[in-house]
Parts: structure tokens; C-alpha cells; sequence
């Protein structure tokens, strides 16, 4: 860290002329694209590198090993808590998104970050916006089969957080596994600069993937929801075994994770991990992609194969 600034508690237009080689830094508050790129252009003025962590808010320890990464990687540590109208296929999972604004402001204070970027969707999207952001065929396979529309909404509100923060990295959780490949292709093939850095998931103690939707599992749904990780963790063991058949793998998946009637499947599949095309004979860098619905929550996890972050490794 070459050098961090110090800041009043939620001003809108901070001052950028007070470097202070402090380890204590102040987050403050943004919440328009000016005065975000305004306050980056001073940052490159004074030689510091920018990173970007995006997210919806209802920050977990996943979000804050995102945020430990980006501190790694550059000066100066932004993170975004916009819940993005536009990526929520279904009204209902938007109403209920968790909202914790207030946490969310002390996690990043504590957590050594510069800026936390809150705009309002009448700022994301006034009045009369009208271009959305499609990466054809990856959007529109698995998950966004199953959400259409959702990864457009992605794209679109990646490409503004992006545009007004002009980073040199962007961390992403790899839970999401093909949201990272769509932002991946998008950055590519938009020509924006910045490297798309893709940190673990974190986990946690029963295997259960860290989501800010895990607040909605009620107790008996919670404990279900640990059968995504046991199944994942099944399909590793079996092709350790040496297993390459695609079908008996995926089987395995879904024995173990249809063992609790709370647990509704939407899709299990082996993929390659660049292409995300199905295979039917996998190999140890082919991902197991899960997605299912446990008591009403929709959940998403996956594991390469031949990986040793495995599930329960
Ligand atoms: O992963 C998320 O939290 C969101 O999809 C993202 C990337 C912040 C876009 O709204």
C-alpha cells in the first residue's frame, strides 16, 4: 500500500489532497458515477492503483475475503453494495434480497476499504435508460436458462460500476462460477483494461457456500442446504476413483442432494470450464455446477473436479 487516504465518515464529494500513511482508514460514501471517477482520476493522479469489489450489499465473510484480496492487489479498495433491479428475473427474490446498509458501512470501515459506491437505482438507471448488455451464449445456457434475462441485468450493471470506477483489478467469488466466465468474455470483448480477478468461495464449517441469500434458509432448509456441498464432494471422491463418465458422476450429485424433500434440483452438470459446454466424459479441470431451490431459496455451487478445494478436502 503506497499510501491510503483518510476521509470524514459519508461525505459525498471527498476531498482527495489528504494522504496520511495511517492503517486506520475512514470509509466514505459515494453515490454518483461523477464523483466516483472524479475521485479516481485523483487517485491515478497520485500514483495509486484502484481496485473493485462488486457486490449487492448484505456483505459476509465470502465478501470480505474479496476485499482482503483487492487490498492485496492495489491502493486503493472500492467496494459497491447495489442491488441490481435488473438481474432479479422474478420480483418476489428482489423484495426479499437482504438489506443492511448500516452493517454493511461498518464491515467495510473495519475491513480497510476506501470507498463504498452506493448509487440509487434512479441514478443506475434514470429515466429513458435503454441499453442492456447481452454476451450471447454464455448468458444463455444453465443459470440463465433458468433466469432469463438475469445475466443481461449482470452485464449491464457490471459494464456502469466498471465505466464509473475504471479499476485495475476487479475481484469476483467463484460461486458464481458462470457469472465470472460471462464478466470474463464481456471485458474481452468490450476492451475494458481491467483484470478480472476470481477469489474461492468461502465456506461455511458444514461446506455450505457463504451467499447473502443464506439468511432466508430457515433452520430445517439450513440444514438441507448442506447436501449441495455433500453432493459436490461426493462427485469428487467417486472420479478420484477414477469415474470420468459424466452421467455417473452427475447421478452421484443428485442421489445425495435429492436425499431431503426441502431440496428441489434445477440442474446438475459437468462443463468445461472456459467453454461451459456439457461434457459427457470429464476431466479434473471440468467444474460440477449446482443450482437448486432449498425451502424456497435458490442456491448455486460448483467444484472442479480434480481440484483440492473440494468441498470437505
Ligand atoms: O455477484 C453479485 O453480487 C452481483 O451479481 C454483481 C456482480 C455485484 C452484479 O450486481
Amino acid at each position: 500500500m503506497k499510501c491510503v487516504l483518510a476521509f470524514g465518515p459519508t461525505t459525498s464529494t471527498p476531498s482527495t489532497d489528504r494522504f496520511q500513511p495511517s492503517k486506520r482508514v475512514h470509509v466514505d460514501l459515494i453515490t454518483s458515477p461523477d464523483v466516483l471517477q472524479t475521485f479516481v482520476l485523483d487517485q491515478r493522479r497520485h500514483g495509486n492503483t484502484v481496485g473493485l469489489v462488486p457486490t449487492m450489499g448484505a456483505l459476509h465473510r465470502g465478501h470480505l475475503s474479496l476485499i482482503d484480496i483487492a487490498r492485496r492487489h492495489a491502493d486503493i479498495v472500492i467496494v459497491s453494495t447495489f442491488v441490481n433491479p435488473l438481474q432479479f428475473e422474478n420480483r418476489r427474490d428482489f423484495d426479499l434480497y437482504p438489506l443492511t446498509q448500516s452493517a454493511d458501512e461498518e464491515m467495510c470501515q473495519a475491513n480497510g476499504v476506501h470507498v463504498l459506491y452506493r448509487p440509487t437505482p434512479e441514478v443506475m438507471y434514470p429515466s429513458g435508460f435503454s441499453t442492456t448488455v447481452h454476451v450471447a451464449g454464455l448468458s444463455d445456457i444453465l443459470e440463465g436458462a433458468s433466469r432469463p434475462g438475469h445475466f443481461d441485468g449482470v452485464a449491464t450493471v457490471v459494464t456502469k460500476l466498471l465505466t464509473a470506477a475504471d479499476p485495475d483489478i476487479a475481484v469476483f467469488g467463484a460461486k458464481d462460477f458462470q457469472q465470472v466466465a460471462v464478466i470474463r468474455r464481456m471485458v474481452s470483448d468490450l476492451g475494458f483494461r481491467v483484470r478480472i480477478i476470481v477469489a474461492p468461495t468461502v465456506r461455511e464449517d458444514d461446506g455450505l457456500a457463504m451467499s447473502s441469500r443464506n439468511v432466508r434458509l430457515d433452520s430445517e432448509a439450513r440444514s438441507a442446504a448442506r447436501g449441495l456441498h455433500r453432493g459436490l464432494h461426493a462427485a469428487c471422491e467417486v472420479f478420484a476413483t477414477g469415474t470420468t463418465d459424466a452421467a455417473i458422476l452427475r447421478n452421484v450429485v443428485i442421489a445425495k442432494v435429492s436425499s431431503s424433500p426441502l431440496v428441489n434440483v434445477d440442474y446438475v452438470h459437468i462443463v468445461d470450464p472456459y467453454s461451459l459446454d456439457i461434457v459427457s466424459e470429464a476431466g479434473p479441470d471440468d467444474v460440477v455446477l449446482i443450482a437448486a431451490v432449498v425451502g424456497g431459496v435458490r442456491l448455486i455451487d460448483n467444484v472442479v473436479l480434480g481440484s483440492n478445494d473440494a468441498p470437505g478436502s
